[in-house]
């Protein structure tokens, strides 16, 4: 059985993820921003081995103090799955640019310092798995224009992944990066395509596949490769 952390366990797609790998037999650390708060995800910790953990991404102390709590453990699959939507359609004319800051340090530099932390977690597994849940508004194949924050930040994320899988290259770690569909979620909306079950099923699926030749790909959901 494999041990899978979780960045944004208590809602949405990572507390779907949550729910199937404890209902697989898995072990989760299930990281969130208020443990007391996270009422679903409690409830899944009281049938499967789930331990949550205090983390706020844009709080970067808060992931190293996480990183000590848990300590040399190996851990199987990391996936830096919560994200900020960062002003939601802002443009050019009405960017807020302190949004813009803090939700770099949520959606870029806090997935890359959990990345850092973790790194030795990873490689003591021996077949380390990074997702990092990125967006199809960050790949420059994708033509919308608004939402200045989100994909600029979400496109960082991308950037990321290339990078630690380039130099990562001799490390026992598979980097790779995610779009993981339009889902039904607080942030996807009603409207959305896909339920989280799908989306977290998909997710599962392409991590089980993946092998380090993969390190360095952008899938979407449903494991075909998002073009970049
Ligand atoms: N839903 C979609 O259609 C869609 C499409 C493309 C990409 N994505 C990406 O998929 C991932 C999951 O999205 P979702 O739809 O499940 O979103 P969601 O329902 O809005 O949940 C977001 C999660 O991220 C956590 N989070 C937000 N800010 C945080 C911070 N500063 N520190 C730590 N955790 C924080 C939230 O915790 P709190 O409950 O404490 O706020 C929550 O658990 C995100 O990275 C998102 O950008 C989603």
């Amino acid at each position: 059985m494999a041990t899978v952390l979780i960045t944004g366990a208590n809602r949405g797609i990572g507390l779907e993820m949550a729910r199937q790998y404890a209902e697989a037999g898995d072990k989760v650390i299930a990281c969130v921003r208020d443990p007391g708060a996270a009422t679903e995800l409690n409830k899944i910790a009281k049938s499967g081995d789930v331990s949550l953990e205090q983390m706020e991404l844009g709080d970067f102390d808060s992931i190293t103090a996480m990183r000590k709590r848990i300590g040399d453990v190996p851990i199987d699959i990391v996936i830096n799955n919560a994200g900020w939507v960062g002003g939601g359609k802002q443009g050019i004319d009405d960017v807020d640019i302190k949004e813009w800051h803090r939700t770099l340090d949520i959606n870029t530099i806090g997935p890359l310092i959990l990345a850092r932390e973790f790194k030795s977690n990873l490689a003591a597994s021996g077949n380390g798995k990074l997702m990092n849940v990125s967006s199809q508004l960050a790949a420059s194949t994708w033509p919308m224009g608004g939402m200045i924050i989100y994909s600029t930040t979400k496109a960082g994320l991308s950037k990321i992944t290339q990078i630690l899988a380039i130099d990562w290259k001799d490390e026992p770690i598979t980097v790779a990066v995610m779009h993981p569909g339009w889902v039904k979620t607080d942030m996807g909306g009603p409207n959305a395509q896909l339920t989280p079950e799908e989306s977290a099923e998909g997710i599962r699926n392409v991590i089980a596949g993946m092998s380090k030749a993969d390190s360095g790909k952008f899938y979407k959901w449903n494991g075909e490769i998002h073009p970049w």
